[in-house]
């Protein structure tokens, strides 16, 4: 049968495509601007049919309405990161949380939770009975592979990116929606994200490789990067602030040490300028996250820069990323995937980045993490972190000279708290 006949013959609405849900299922949904909103409306409109439906996904930038407390007994989220949509529901017991490194994901497919369904969004098939998991390869790809069932949006508006496509003969149910993918809001850069900006840039050389969380530190990192050159990116994420040092010629990827001359990323998020720059260019790769974020990947480019951010970190140089105290705010998402990757980097580097306090009010260097609070890079991993106030080199470092660092970079205000628990701990400063 040729493509054309097969897609026509698996052509059905989203109505009818999420009736093959069936109660006790677990459903992987795409993820960030690969959720396929028609298919997920479809599914939670038909939630009276059934029951305990796992849904397992990681970033959303929906409502995610099945995490509603209405929809309890019907569906249960099964979060692989928490994020705003699903944060009361997962922290109100409606919902879990799933710990997991993002490059392991897929093997988590493979193997102890395997999918029965995966609704994903997909452009139109190429010439080639092809279609492109355009914002987002990460583990919508393995989805696809491992589902017993799999119902893909089909979305004109999607860009067609390379580094995922898949054969029509994958899919068993199209459903055909355009629907605008979803932007995420610009950053708000201030003060102190950009004195973070540019101790973090202070570190970066001409010809690193780079990674970058979301947020507005990575945004302000990129806003001092306009005197580097030949930059290159290897990314979890790519994001606006890529476009601008790409049209500029100073992120070109000549230098990397593994696919030189391409963007590699396994997802994207941000506005339609970053969709059209990423649409049918083949200089731009966005591949499933168990090769991207694979550390024995990450740590084939030299001179990796990782730059992520987190909550708190404790005066041995424990962080934790992911909580506040017993509350889970967000996931491990790619971070250790990164910091371990640049470690294995020839040259590389790890840096943790975050504002010295909460809004001027908590400081966010502490004796110990809060109670309850997971650490999401060990002592033994962590190997920069900065502030709005300095760089803190840790790793190789003693415990003593650890927590030494960390207080010169914390904000004024708490310094002499922090050093009554270093004399505590290691007596007088010498
Ligand atoms: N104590 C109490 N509250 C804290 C806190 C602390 N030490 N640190 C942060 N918060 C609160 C903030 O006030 C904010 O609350 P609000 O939403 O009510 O304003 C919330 O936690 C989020 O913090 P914020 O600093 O605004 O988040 P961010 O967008 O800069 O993200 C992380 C920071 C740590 C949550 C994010 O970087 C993350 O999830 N990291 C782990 C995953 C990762 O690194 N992935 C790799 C790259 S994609």
């Amino acid at each position: 049968m040729s493509w054309h006949k097969y897609y026509e013959a698996h052509l059905t609405t989203a109505d009818e495509a999420v009736k093959n849900i069936k109660s006790g299922n677990r459903v992987v949904l795409g993820h960030a601007c690969g959720e396929p909103g028609a298919l997920v409306e479809a599914m939670v409109n038909n939630a009276e049919n059934y029951q305990d439906v796992e849904i397992v996904h990681m970033f959303s930038l929906a409502a995610c309405a099945y995490c509603r407390p209405e929809m309890k007994g019907h569906f249960r989220h099964n979060a692989l990161f928490v994020c705003g949509p699903t944060r009361e529901a997962v922290n109100a017991a409606r919902g879990d949380y799933t710990p997991s490194f993002f490059f392991q994901v897929p093997e988590l497919f493979r193997t102890t939770m395997p999918v029965d369904v995966a609704m994903v969004t997909l452009t139109p098939p190429n010439e080639e009975g092809m279609m492109s998991l355009g914002t987002s390869a990460d583990y919508d790809y393995a989805a696809i592979k491992e589902a017993k069932i799999v119902i893909a949006q089909i979305n004109r508006q999607m860009p067609f990116t390379y580094g995922n496509l898949i054969p029509v003969e994958d899919v068993d149910f199209f459903v055909e929606h355009d629907a605008p993918i979803p932007e995420l809001p610009a950053a708000k850069i201030g003060e102190i994200e950009r004195a973070i900006g540019e101790h973090c840039a202070s570190l970066i050389q001409d010809g690193d490789t780079l990674q970058l969380g979301i947020g507005a530190i990575p945004d302000a990192v990129l806003m001092f990067l306009k005197d580097k050159k030949d930059l290159g990116l290897h990314s979890e994420m790519l994001s606006d602030g890529v476009v601008d040092l790409a049209n500029a010629g100073i992120i070109n990827n000549t230098r990397k040490t593994l696919n030189p001359g391409k963007f590699v990323a396994n997802f994207m998020m941000g506005s339609k300028r970053l969709y059209d720059f990423a649409d049918h260019n083949e200089d731009v790769l966005i591949m499933p996250v168990d090769y991207v974020n694979h550390p024995m990947i990450i740590g084939q480019h030299d001179r990796l820069v990782s730059i992520n951010s987190c909550v708190q970190v404790d005066l041995m140089g424990q962080v934790g990323s992911e909580m506040i105290g017993t509350t889970q705010i967000s996931g491990i998402g790619g971070q250790v995937d990164f910091v371990r990757g640049a470690a294995l980097s020839k040259g590389g580097i790890s840096i943790i980045a975050m504002p010295s306090t909460v809004k001027g009010k908590v400081s966010k260097i502490v004796p110990q993490l809060d109670f309850g609070a997971a650490v999401t890079t060990s002592r033994s991993d962590v190997d920069y972190i900065v502030t709005e106030y300095g760089i803190a080199h840790l790793k190789g470092q003693t415990l003593r000279e650890r927590a030494k660092r960390l207080i010169a970079i914390a904000h004024p205000a708490f310094r002499e708290d922090l050093m009554q628990e270093y004399r505590k701990r290691f007596g007088a400063e010498d």
